[in-house]
């Protein structure tokens, strides 16, 4: 196959390069700096992979390289992790909202028309709670914006509809665990201090391995039976204080003392509110698919990435 990966320089996006390229793949990765795309793939190591400058926000010469590809997987967007300003907060939704209707434009454009679409969106869907449970039928939250992101981001996408033979398949993301994104950050109190329980430990906790996401999304562009909306979550979702214990058991230190919000919000910024409030998730769709999670629980996960660091 040859897939276009928008996101593909970040973290979940390089282990799905790196995955395709192992896999026989050809990968043209859009970036926004193609000269640092270059860097993280050089060309001696990734024979496979093309990089296509682009400006995700507007029409232009760029969307001409989608026609041919078999298949496009839309990961980028701005990072949650960071200061709320009010033009960060526009940058989050426009980078999603309108980065896909880009993509979706080219591949309405295009003359040689990708069969498949697989486009990113995240659990923040749902909104936060400490007592429900949500699978991919539950509602999103009007007032919530983390939510209103994922609702503009899953509607740009579901466009392509419109476009004969295009299938779509939108993952809602869990917190991604592997060497970076938010658990490398939280990482650093447990390092410092004992560790422990992140705010009360009592908010949930739905988690992936990254290589188990990168495993759901390279199956997404194969499988011509999915087609919709996938929770990308482990079958096994936790409560902050466990995933907590588990990080201090793979990390040999003990557990106890609680992380303040402040120590969360200085490393993560406004984002913090994806670990210090969350939503417990069940990935039905993906069950009812039959997919083997390579790591089903939160230890075993946590033992992976600590070992991988
Ligand atoms: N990691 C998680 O726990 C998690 C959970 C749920 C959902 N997700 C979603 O999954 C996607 C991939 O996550 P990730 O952790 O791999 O993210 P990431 O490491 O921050 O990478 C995202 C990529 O998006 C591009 N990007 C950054 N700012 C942008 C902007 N203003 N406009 C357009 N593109 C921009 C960058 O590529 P270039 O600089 O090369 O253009 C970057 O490599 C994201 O959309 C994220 O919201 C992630």
């Amino acid at each position: 196959m040859k897939v276009a990966v928008t996101g593909g320089t970040g973290f979940v996006g390089s282990g799905l390069v790196k995955a395709l390229q192992a896999a026989g793949h050809e990968v043209l990765v859009f970036s926004r700096d193609a000269a640092k795309a270059r860097r993280i793939f050089p060309a001696a190591t990734f024979p496979q992979v093309t990089t296509v400058t682009y400006t995700p926000q507007t029409s232009g010469d760029w969307q001409a390289a989608i026609s041919g590809c078999d298949g496009v997987v839309n990961l980028a967007g701005a990072p949650i992790s960071e200061r709320w300003t009010a033009a960060h907060k526009r940058a989050m939704m426009d980078s999603r909202k309108v980065g896909t209707e880009k993509l979706v434009e080219a591949i309405a454009q295009a003359e040689v028309k990708p069969k498949v679409l697989v486009s990113a969106s995240a659990i923040g869907y749902y909104g936060t709670s400490e007592t429900a449970t949500f699978d991919e039928s539950s509602d999103p939250v009007k007032s919530d914006f983390l939510s209103q992101i994922c609702q503009a981001w899953e509607a740009a996408a579901l466009q392509v509809q419109d476009i004969e033979g295009v299938r779509l398949v939108i993952p809602r993301i869990g917190i991604v665990l592997g060497d970076g994104g938010a658990l490398e950050r939280m990482l650093t109190p447990f390092r410092l201090f004992a560790g422990g329980p992140i705010g009360s430990g009592k908010q949930w906790f739905s988690w992936i391995h990254r290589d188990d996401l990168v495993a759901v999304l390279m199956r997404a562009l194969t499988d011509e039976s999915m087609s919709g909306v996938y929770n990308a979550t482990a079958p096994n979702p936790v409560r902050m204080a466990q995933a907590c214990e588990a990080l201090g058991q793979a990390l040999n230190r003990p557990s106890w003392l609680p992380v303040p919000d402040f120590v969360i919000e200085a490393l993560l910024g406004d984002g913090a509110v994806v670990v210090l409030e969350g939503q417990q998730v069940l990935p039905k769709h993906l069950y009812a698919e039959g997919f083997e999670y390579q790591y089903p629980t939160v230890g075993q996960a946590m033992q992976a990435v600590v070992n991988a660091l």
